[in-house]
C-alpha cells in the first residue's frame, strides 16, 4: 500500500464526513491524503470544505449525462487519472452502476445512518422511531452493486430515546459518523482491511459481524 494512501471522497451535500475526513488528514498527514473531491452538485457546502483545505475539487453534474453509465465513467476517469486508491462516498446521493462499483470492488467505502440491514435508502432516522426501534446508528461498509447492500464493515450504535425527533437522531448518528469514518478509511490505508471472496477482512480475519465502534474508542 502506497503511503500516504491516496483518497477520493464524493459529495453532493454539507460534506461533514467529508470535513471530519479532512480533519482526520491535518492531523495524521502520514496515513492518507485527499487527492480529490467529486460533487454531482456545483452548490454542495462540502466543496467549500475541501477548497478551504488546499483539495482538488470537481463538479460532475449527473444532469449532463444522457444515462447512469455514461455520469459514472466521467467519473471514473477524473478518479482513475489521479491513480486513487480508495474511494469514499460520504453523503453522496446518486445510485451508481454495476459498472462503477465492479471496477472499484474491494476499493470504495460507503457509510449510511442505519444498522444495515435495517433501512438501506433514505429517512432512516425517521423509519427507526416509527418503528419503535430503541437503538439506531451506522455501517460503514464496501460498495457493491446493491444498494448499501456490500459487507459490513464497523457499526456504531446510538439510543433512541423516546423524545427523539428525526433532527435529534440524525444529529447524534452524525457525531459517531465522524469519529467512524476516518477510523475506518485509516484502517484500510494501513492495509487491515480488505475484501476477500465477497466479505471484510480486518487484520488478516473474516469479520463474522460488524466491528463496534465502541471496541475502538482508544484508536481515535
Ligand atoms: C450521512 O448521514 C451519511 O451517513 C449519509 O449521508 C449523510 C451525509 O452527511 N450517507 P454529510 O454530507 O457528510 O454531512
Amino acid at each position: 500500500m502506497q503511503h500516504p494512501l491516496k483518497i477520493a471522497v464524493l459529495i453532493s451535500g454539507n460534506g461533514s464526513n467529508l470535513q471530519a475526513i479532512i480533519d482526520y488528514q491535518q492531523q495524521h498527514p502520514d496515513v492518507y491524503q485527499i487527492g480529490l473531491v467529486i460533487s454531482n452538485k456545483a452548490d454542495a457546502f462540502g466543496l467549500q470544505r475541501a477548497e478551504k483545505a488546499g483539495i482538488p475539487t470537481c463538479v460532475i453534474n449527473h444532469k449532463d449525462y444522457p444515462d447512469r453509465v455514461s455520469f459514472d465513467r466521467a467519473m471514473q476517469r477524473e478518479i482513475d487519472a489521479q491513480e486513487v486508491q480508495l474511494v469514499v462516498l460520504a453523503g453522496f446521493m446518486r445510485i451508481l452502476s454495476a459498472e462503477f462499483t465492479t471496477h472499484y470492488l474491494g476499493r470504495m467505502l460507503n457509510i449510511h445512518p442505519s444498522l444495515l440491514p435495517k433501512y438501506p435508502g433514505l429517512n432512516t432516522h425517521q423509519q427507526a422511531i416509527d418503528n419503535g426501534d430503541a437503538e439506531h446508528g451506522l455501517s460503514v461498509h464496501f460498495v457493491t452493486a446493491e444498494l448499501d447492500g456490500g459487507p459490513l464493515i464497523l457499526q456504531s450504535r446510538v439510543s433512541l430515546l423516546p423524545d427523539d425527533d428525526a433532527v435529534s437522531l440524525q444529529h447524534k448518528v452524525h457525531q459517531q459518523e465522524h469519529q467512524a469514518y476516518p477510523l475506518v478509511v485509516r484502517w484500510f490505508a494501513e492495509g487491515r482491511l480488505q475484501l476477500k471472496n465477497g466479505q471484510a477482512w480486518f487484520n488478516g480475519q473474516p469479520l463474522a459481524e460488524p466491528i463496534q465502534l465502541e471496541e475502538f474508542s482508544g484508536e481515535l
